[in-house]
């Protein structure tokens, strides 16, 4: 089976497609930034993107992401002309603010406010704050989170300005 993930081809073995998204990228492709929390679909900490949908890949099966564009953390960053990296405006905002305390709920939290940012640009309080009330981070860094998230659409916005 082909996935392909942060624009880049894999190909995994077919024997078992029932078998979560999480694992395969954790355990066969050694993309380990994607966490592993409950393992039930509660809290966020395995999100990534599914054709820009935020996706919990603790609990979608292999089959569900066939011919489909899957988007992890270790995908933000970009390189510029010269091969440095350059950082997704939401690690900058994430980074600013010092978000992270354990970071384990990190890179959840960061493919959410991607998911919320680029369908609104302009997201207000109320909108960040129910757009990741169901990525729980059990350090408590929900004021930072949402202070970083705000200012990663602004970082977007001047952009795509
Ligand atoms: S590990 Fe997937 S939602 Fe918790
Ligand atoms: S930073 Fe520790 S769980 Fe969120």
């Amino acid at each position: 089976m082909n996935l392909t993930i942060n624009q880049q081809d894999f190909s995994v073995s077919d024997e078992d497609t029932t078998r979560p998204l999480l694992w395969v990228l954790r355990d066969e492709l050694g993309l380990s930034a994607t966490k592993f929390g409950c393992g039930a679909g509660i809290c966020g900490s395995c999100s990534v993107q599914v054709d820009g949908v935020t996706m919990r890949s603790c609990v979608t099966p292999l089959v569900a992401v066939e011919g489909k564009s899957i988007r992890t953390v270790e995908g933000l960053a970009t390189e510029n002309e010269v091969g440095e990296e350059v950082l997704h405006p939401v690690q900058e905002a994430f980074i600013k603010h010092q978000v992270p305390q354990c970071a384990w709920c990190m890179s959840g939290q960061m493919m959410t406010a991607l998911s919320l940012i680029e369908k609104n640009n302009d997201p207000s309080e109320e909108e960040i704050v129910n757009a990741m009330s169901n990525n729980y981070c059990r350090c408590g860094c929900y004021v930072r989170i949402k202070t970083a998230v705000k200012e990663a659409a602004t970082l977007m916005q001047e952009q795509e300005a």
